[in-house]
């Protein structure tokens, strides 16, 4: 059966917006996502806002840049603007909420009696415990292990068929003794789709909080955090955000925000940030409360380029388009007989494609010498279509993916 013609063509007139599109076949978003011209456009208008204006940028200009930002980020996963902490990359959000995090592996009856009252049973046990799993981004995984001298433990939960992680095998692993799980919406190693919503009720269930890692997610699937099970999520703009790197971002749900506190800060996270008391920290009460110094400001119009397109585009179409070159690209791999391995169910999937090959390295650089590109991971070739991507391309790398592991395999036999 030939494969389906992906939806929304109308999104290829967007195609002239990312140089990048016209100078390779660019199949590797879960990586990076391209950069648009409108990235290029306000990085130019901050550079300027600089020589014009010095310091009082920060006033007329940069400060609301950032507000704006937190904005964008809001509303593409359905909370206002001011539900979010800015940070530059997603571990050192993660930091920040681990710090805060301390008093519940402890068992500080404060806390936990404040945990009750905002409906998480956490029962009077110190709880040392955070759960992630085999398949999470290793960062995930690093927060809780570096703090083990604080007498915190990492459960790791395995993937019985190293696609997904089923929600039986999270139940296996949550206990009296866990304070949080912390896993991908979507996997970043398969694509796989975490059941958030279910996940989040079986932790709340059994006392603990959910953290999720949107970072193959956010601008990808359509998220409204504000109805959600999610406790703490975090995510970033270099991926389907397109907004390029050093911008990340953090939510607390609201009635958790002011319970927990960081003991790691910065004046950027303090209520009065301008009255400048170096003895006084009030918190901010606000998403500002878990960021620390100055933001990149130039990494901050980056993204907004990007959150700019997709607000425009809309996450629902990002995701059709993304889901159906999904499905073309394992189509055509099943027809060419590659081992494809992703969820076969389009709704459990994310934008990565990956195809089992046993060193996928060479294969990998053999194809960027032919002007595509893609990534690898242990054992696997990664390939994640956007939606700037065309069908013909999606073609073109299942053929050449095909001679490439063939003649590679040949090289080696
Ligand atoms: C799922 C996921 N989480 C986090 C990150 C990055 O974390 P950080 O912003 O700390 O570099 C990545 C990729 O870079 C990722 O794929």
């Amino acid at each position: 059966m030939p494969p389906p013609d992906a939806r929304h063509p109308e999104l290829l007139a967007y195609r002239s917006e990312f140089p990048l599109l016209s100078a390779s076949v660019y199949l590797n978003t879960c990586s990076l996502g391209a950069r648009s011209e409108r990235s290029r456009r306000r990085l130019e208008t901050f550079l300027s806002d600089w020589d014009e204006l010095g310091a009082r940028a920060w006033y007329r200009r940069w400060l609301d840049e950032l507000d704006e930002l937190r904005a964008d980020f809001g509303a593409i996963v359905g909370v206002g603007g001011a539900e979010i902490s800015l940070a530059p990359n997603v571990s050192t959000a993660l930091a920040v909420v681990a710090s805060a995090l301390d008093p519940i592996h402890r068992g500080d009856p404060a806390i936990l009696d404040r945990l009750r009252a905002a409906g998480v049973a956490t029962g009077d046990a110190p709880r040392p415990r955070v759960v992630t799993t085999a398949l999470d981004f290793p960062t995930i995984g690093h927060q809780w292990l570096a703090r083990a001298p604080l007498g915190v433990e990492l459960v790791v939960v395995p993937s019985v068929d190293a696609l997904t992680v089923g929600l039986d095998a999270f139940a296996a692993a949550i206990d009296e003794r866990t304070a949080l799980v912390a896993t991908g919406h979507v996997l970043y190693s398969t694509g796989a789709v975490n059941d958030t919503a279910a996940l989040g009720r079986l932790c709340h269930e059994r006392g603990a909080l959910l953290l999720v890692d949107g970072y193959q997610a956010t601008g990808l699937l359509p998220t409204d955090l504000g109805a959600s099970e999610v406790d703490i999520y975090v995510s970033g703009s270099l991926k389907w955000l397109f907004g390029g790197p050093g911008m990340a971002f953090l939510r607390v749900r609201p009635e958790l925000r002011e319970l927990l506190r960081p003991t790691t800060s910065g004046w950027f996270g303090s209520a009065r940030q301008f009255a400048f008391e170096v003895d006084e920290l009030d918190l901010a009460p606000d998403g500002r409360r878990y960021e620390l110094g100055t933001p990149s400001v130039p990494s901050a119009a980056i993204a907004r380029g990007g959150t700019e397109l997709v607000r425009e585009i809309g996450v629902q179409r990002l995701c059709e388009r993304t889901r159906d070159l999904g499905q073309i690209l394992i189509g055509l791999a099943d027809e060419a007989g590659l081992a494809v391995r992703a969820v076969r169910d389009p709704d459990r999937r994310g934008g990565i494609v990956a195809v089992a090959v046993d060193d996928p390295k060479p294969v990998v650089d053999a194809l960027a010498a032919d002007g595509i590109i893609v990534d690898y991971r242990p054992g696997i070739v990664r390939c994640s279509p956007a939606f700037y991507n065309t069908e013909d391309e999606v073609r073109r790398l299942v053929e050449r993916l095909v001679a490439h592991i063939s003649e590679i395999a040949g090289a080696v036999s």
